[in-house]
């Protein structure tokens, strides 16, 4: 099964994407959700920072920053690191999309 990769756009003037793939590493060991099993097969989740996303209108011109999770190819926009827990539980633990958070790609 591949590993699941939550990719968090870093280029905004601030910080904010920054501190929310950081905040989303901490989730994610808190949660104990570095890897799982899912139908016998082990599936690591994964954060990484990157460029624009192309999204700026929920990113850099919001008040936080976008992100892409793959394989599902589903988008979060103005996500700030209070939401890290949300995003964690929600969709990497339960499979289930934020939909709040939840833009068009
Ligand atoms: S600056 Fe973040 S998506 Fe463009």
């Amino acid at each position: 099964m591949v590993d699941r990769h939550l990719f968090v756009c870093t280029n905004q003037k601030s910080e904010v994407g920054r501190e929310v793939a950081k905040a989303l590493k901490i989730e994610i060991k808190k949660q104990g959700l570095k890897s799982v099993t899912v139908k016998g097969e082990k599936r690591r989740n994964r954060v990484q920072t990157c460029n624009c996303l192309d999204v700026c209108k929920n990113c850099k011109k919001g008040p936080g920053a976008a992100l892409v999770v793959y394989p599902e190819g589903i988008f979060y926009g103005n996500v700030k690191p209070k939401d890290a827990a949300d995003i964690v539980h929600e969709h990497l633990g339960e499979g289930r999309v934020v939909k709040k958070l939840v833009i068009e790609g």
